[in-house]
């Protein structure tokens, strides 16, 4: 029994069905959890157009993305007009989020975000148990769990109940921060499969002379093989059209693939989907729930600019 179980459990608990989720082959979803404590960095970018490019790569693959932080930027990606039955504080406090998952945009589901984010930590108490309301949760197929920059509770709770962790990186400070993440992954006693370093926000234009001129790309790829980082090969470059796509007439937020999809940013989402889906493939992803499918990635594009 690790340190960290020591502190964090009461002992006199039976949990040891918590500790190694990856091994229950009945469970019928895979959770993928973003996170670092730094902000600003494109978690949420990533968490949403993540769900949106999974979505229309795996199209029997229903997907359920919940947001631990008090912004409603993934609502703002995903709603349609109607009022929500709950929010992510109302299903920590009922033990499930079963009776207020919406059906949002582009076939994804979500849990309405809250605004008190200070009371959903308060309801939360041990480790495990956001890993407990997703099993009563009862989802089948993918959750995504988007963190708060934070280190509390809740994201702990999201990277412990994780099958695969994105530890999102976009310059020395989100790399320093991304130690407590593994850290505590490590303490948790899982593998280097359960996680990866995603590159966010990247601009190659950012040279360092002082290092025979390579960019901060190059700079940040070292540094995270120095450190024993296991490392997404797919990255996200910094993109004037998120930017532009962040403030719309409509105040809703647009994927990438549906505002740019012949952009380079485009491209690299779509890789990086790619890459994580096969990482969650081998985690045991559920395939084939008979979900109506939503359309190719073409039929996507087509659909929403014709
Ligand atoms: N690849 C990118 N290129 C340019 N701007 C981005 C990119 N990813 C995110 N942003 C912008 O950066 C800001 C912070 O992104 P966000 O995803 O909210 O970060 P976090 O969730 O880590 O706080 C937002 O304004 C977002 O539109
Ligand atoms: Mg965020």
């Amino acid at each position: 029994m690790s340190r960290f179980f020591d502190r964090v459990y009461d002992l006199s608990r039976d949990f040891s069905r918590y500790l190694d989720p990856e091994g229950d082959p009945a469970r019928p979803y895979r959770v993928l959890t973003i996170a670092n404590n730094k902000g600003g960095i494109g978690k949420t970018t990533l968490a949403a157009n993540l769900a949106v490019y999974i979505r229309a790569m795996r199209e029997d693959l229903p997907i359920l993305v919940i947001g631990l932080d008090d912004q409603n930027t993934l609502d703002r990606f995903f709603a349609f007009d109607s009022q929500p039955r709950g929010t992510v504080l109302s299903g920590i406090r009922a033990g499930s989020f079963a009776e207020i998952v919406c059906e949002g945009q582009y076939g994804i589901h979500y849990v309405p975000s809250c605004n008190d984010i200070g009371a959903a930590k308060q309801a939360v108490s041990q480790i495990f148990d956001l890993q407990t309301i997703l099993a009563e949760t009862g989802w089948r197929g993918l959750v995504i769990l988007d963190t708060k920059s934070d280190f509390e509770v809740l994201t702990r709770n999201a990277v412990f109940a994780s099958d695969l962790t994105l530890v999102v990186v976009k310059d020395q400070a989100s790399l320093i921060q991304a130690e407590k993440v593994f850290n505590l992954l490590r303490e948790c006693g899982r593998s280097s499969e359960s996680s990866r370093v995603i590159l966010s926000m990247v601009d190659r234009r950012i040279k360092y002379q002082e290092a025979g001129g390579i960019d901060v790309l190059e700079l940040l790829t070292a540094e995270i093989r120095r450190r024993g980082y296991p490392l997404l090969e797919s990255f996200v470059s910094h993109s004037p059209k998120i930017s532009a796509l962040e403030t719309s007439p409509s105040r809703s937020l647009v994927p990438a693939l549906i505002g740019a999809p012949r952009s380079v940013i485009h491209r690299q989402l779509h890789h990086a989907a790619h890459d994580v889906l096969k990482l969650l493939d081998r985690s045991g992803l559920p395939v084939d729930h008979g979900d109506p499918p939503v359309g190719r990635l073409e039929q996507l594009i087509r659909d929403r600019t014709s």
